[in-house]
């Protein structure tokens, strides 16, 4: 396609943007309550990203804000390279989003809102109502009523009715909310073949746990703001380094190395000594320490890296987690 037919660059870009989100600057304010406070988010096309933050920390306000069903009150942003609100149309066409909870007809069928849904879009989205049934798990359910759903088959049905439009990028607001585990293991393994596919999934979640198992990359929101963003992997990579080490005389282990140059924090507990090296320690400090043991007459039974979750790094980064509104 020639730019010469287009009205603006808008759709180059669209196809050039590596980015499925980008936002700058993204603020929302009710009344006195800062919910949003100048997002800085890029989220790569193709991987599944989790939106990660303590309830009340503006998650469900961005996603609304993205879909263009409240207003920002400052800063610009982007889905799939489209700049919104100015091309939303174009941009909505290729996203397909669950905010809240998913909303349906409780006293038509599964089917019979899929086809009501499909009527408001392009024509070859009733043809990929079956699919998108049988896709989520739900065609032998398709017959019966929303209202005699669980929550899971409601959130079930709630991705089909994105997958009816092909999105290429899909918004889901804490889609594992009301899942009891089996219901959680389908929806992440839904996930993760929806980004098999190629397609970009977004999701916000205050559970750690699920992001960490279900997502590439990650966002820390807290109090409206980014605090952090990237692959998990390299967000892990800057969290510090814990070493347990179960060996004799523990107490005098202690004093051992917080005698020696090695800046660490030392805890003495049941299961020997929890030694915690800020990030970026060299793992040369490790053999250090078990030399150090070593040469003061300590026998050293055993010394083990324990990888860091994300749930310990999170905590490293911000302490309010759980904390009561
Ligand atoms: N429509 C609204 N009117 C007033 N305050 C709101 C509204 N929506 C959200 N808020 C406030 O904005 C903050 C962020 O809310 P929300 O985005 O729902 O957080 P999360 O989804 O992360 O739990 C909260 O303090 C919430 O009370
Ligand atoms: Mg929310």
């Amino acid at each position: 396609m020639s730019t010469a037919t287009l009205p603006d660059t808008s759709d180059n870009q669209a196809a050039e943007s590596r980015w499925a989100v980008e936002t700058h600057g993204l603020t929302k304010r009710f009344g006195e309550n800062v919910a949003m406070n100048g997002v800085e988010l890029l989220v790569p096309r193709g991987c599944a990203f989790g939106y990660l933050g303590p309830n009340g920390a503006g998650k469900t306000t961005l996603i609304r804000v993205l879909l263009g069903l409240t207003h920002a009150d400052a800063g610009t942003m982007s889905l799939l390279g489209f700049p919104v609100p100015r091309h939303r149309d174009l941009a909505l066409a290729r996203v397909g989003a669950i905010v809240d909870e998913p909303r349906f007809h409780g006293h038509l069928s599964g089917r019979e809102n899929l086809q009501i849904l499909a009527a408001a879009r392009e024509p070859e989205a009733r043809d990929r109502i079956e699919s998108a049934l049988e896709r989520v798990g739900m065609l032998y359910r398709a017959d019966d009523r929303v209202s005699k759903y669980s929550m899971g088959m409601r959130q079930r049905l709630g991705v089909a009715a994105c997958l009816i439009g092909d999105p290429e990028l899909l918004i889901l607001d804490e889609p594992m909310n009301g899942l009891d585990p089996a219901g959680m293991a389908e929806m992440r393994d839904m996930i993760v073949s929806l980004v098999a596919e190629g397609r970009t999934v977004v999701l916000s979640s205050h559970l750690l746990d699920e992001v960490e198992r279900t997502c590439d990359a990650v966002a820390i929101v807290d109090r409206g703001k980014v605090i952090r963003q990237g692959p998990i992997s390299e967000l892990l990579a800057g969290a510090s380094l814990a070493l347990q080490v179960e060996c004799s005389e523990p107490d005098r282990a202690r004093s051992l190395l917080e005698g020696s140059t090695i800046g660490a924090h030392i805890e003495v507990g049941p299961l020997g000594l929890g030694i915690t090296l800020p990030a970026g320690t060299a793992r040369e400090v490790i053999a250090e320490i078990n030399r150090i043991l070593v040469e003061g007459g300590i026998a050293v039974y055993r010394l083990q890296e324990i990888q860091a979750s994300l749930e310990s790094w999170f905590l490293q980064v911000t302490s309010r987690l759980g904390a009561p509104e």
